[in-house]
């Protein structure tokens, strides 16, 4: 079996598609979960690209310990400079430069000769080299470039100090059988590309990434980049989440393995998309809320008989938890720790007790309680931390009916100072919402997600809502979560809106 390397770009091209942006706390977070799944290397971010990006780039660095973390830098002294300088205090920190090589780009983009290419590669590869021997060379839009160039960029890169060479599909353009072929190609003709790792880089233009990345091994790559649940530009990158379990489920065809913590993959998944506001589709592989529903009475009398005949790779292997154990009102603090560590959550003792109450209260709510919420519960609280300093939901009033235009009465309190507001709206939400706008003023934003879903069955289920608001081309989104659906709303609504406060407020004092 040979090793895949899993290289996660979750915070770098992930991050940079639209609606994906992450604050500091929340890339922690996620930088956190790639380390639980046991990834090879984390990029981190593209460290000049900001302050913002640098700083989040070197708080992953030092608080990373389990994988390589690397920093993207374009092939210049200054980028490579700026992303050692974010990377330096990694446990194992990795350079990731890139230069585009394909005749379209070379011309129109970068104008630039083949040659002057070449020497940009050798010289720029060298200096990083200078800092680390962790190099990554990545030929951008190599799937549209020359093979023979491609392999010399290739032999150069790997002269001068590249430990890894990656050949993106940049535009989601090539095919599996080229990208195999492409693989062989380079390990061919360059003799020392045996010698390090060669990587695939796949974007999902036409719904390809997963499988050109997986031909890319069958060619003889040993590193594949990809992102949580396909996060990435235009239409994504490779999936983690399904490259991964494609290689586990098949070790005949791809006589390769990962270290992949596939338990950590559901979990990992729900955190990505609670952190950029959205859900999985509900037929998306793996993590998808339909993936292992079997709904046929065909399909459920195989499954029935044998979970093998539908089944190719079982909920448990990805951490999705069926068994449900329930936790009681009677359950004390140990047992709901104990249960919380069988999930894979370690608490600090503050966040213990936080959830333990939230947990205590919910019991008088809702009869079951599924291993989903407590799941939501726990995540929900740990993540709503940041907005303690802003406003809060003290309690909130709403009348409503068929016949008469909604009321809310909201009372928010900020430190020890309480503020009210009455309002109409066009239902209890709008009304609501109404209301901590006159009280909270937030500048002016538009609406971007306002979307509830339910985290189980039945009428009394927890109502999960996220918020996501837009303003000056930043997004701010909060989660709230209750069995009463105007209360979540309002939770994720004050905590968006406190967000979008906090970071209006802070710039303005720069300015
Ligand atoms: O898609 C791409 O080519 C990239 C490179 C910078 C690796 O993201
Ligand atoms: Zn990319």
């Amino acid at each position: 079996m040979k090793q895949v390397k899993i290289f996660d770009t979750t915070l770098r091209d992930g991050e940079q598609s639209p609606g994906c942006s992450m604050n500091l706390r929340e890339k922690l977070e996620v930088a956190q979960c790639l380390e639980r799944l046991k990834v090879d290397v984390i990029e981190a971010g593209f460290a000049i690209a900001s302050p913002g990006d640098f700083e989040s780039v070197q708080a992953i660095s030092r608080a990373v310990r389990d994988c390589s973390v690397a920093s993207l830098a374009r092939a210049t002294q200054k980028d490579i400079d700026t992303a050692w300088e974010a990377v330096k205090d990694a446990a194992d920190p990795r350079i990731h430069l890139f230069l585009a090589t394909s005749p379209l780009h070379m011309e129109y983009k970068l104008k630039m000769t083949p040659d002057q290419v070449l020497e940009r590669i050798a010289e720029m590869t060298a200096y990083a080299r200078r800092y680390t021997s962790n190099i990554e060379f990545s030929a951008e839009d190599a799937t549209r470039g020359d093979l023979e160039f491609l392999a010399e960029v290739t032999r150069l890169a790997i002269r001068n100090g590249a430990t890894t060479v990656n050949l993106p599909d940049t535009v989601g353009y090539t095919t599996p059988a080229e990208m195999q072929a492409l693989i062989a190609y380079i390990l061919e003709h360059v003799e020392e590309a045996h010698d390090v790792d060669l990587s695939v880089h796949c974007h999902n233009d036409l719904g390809m990434a997963a499988a050109n990345s997986l031909a890319g091994v069958l060619g003889g790559a040993t590193q594949i980049e990809c992102t949580i649940n396909g996060l990435g530009e235009r239409a994504g990158n490779t999936s983690l989440e399904e490259v991964v379990m494609a290689i586990r489920t098949r070790p005949d065809i791809y006589q390769a393995q990962t270290r992949i913590e596939t338990t950590q993959i559901y979990r990992s998944s729900k955190t990505v998309y609670d952190i950029i506001g959205q859900t999985a589709p509900l037929n998306k592989p793996i993590v998808g809320k339909n993936a292992f529903l079997h709904e046929s009475g065909i399909h459920q009398h195989g499954v029935l008989a044998n979970k093998k005949t539908y089944e190719i790779l079982t909920p448990e292997s990805v951490g999705i938890r069926t068994n449900n154990l329930i936790l009681g009102k009677h359950s004390g603090k140990h047992a709901f720790e104990s249960h919380l560590q069988e999930l894979g959550y370690e608490l600090t003792e503050e966040e213990l007790l936080r959830c333990f109450n939230e947990f205590k209260i919910l019991c008088d709510k809702k009869k079951v309680i599924t291993d989903a919420d407590l799941e939501a519960l726990v995540s929900h609280n740990v993540r709503t931390v940041e907005t303690e300093d802003g406003y809060r939901l003290d309690w909130f009033a709403v009348h409503t009916s068929n016949f008469t235009t909604a009321t809310s009465t909201i009372s928010l309190k900020k430190g020890e100072e309480r503020f009210e507001e009455v309002c109409l709206g066009d239902g209890p939400i709008d009304a609501s919402f109404n209301a901590i706008d006159k009280i909270i003023q937030p500048v002016e934003h538009s609406f971007e997600i306002f979307s509830i879903n339910s985290i189980s069955e039945g009428k009394d289920t927890l109502g999960d809502v996220t918020v996501k608001l837009s303003a000056g081309g930043r997004h701010f989104s909060g989660h709230g979560l209750s069995t009463d659906i105007i209360q979540a709303s309002i939770v994720a609504y004050i905590e968006a809106a406190n967000k979008l406060q906090a970071y209006h407020n802070k710039h303005q004092k720069e300015e």
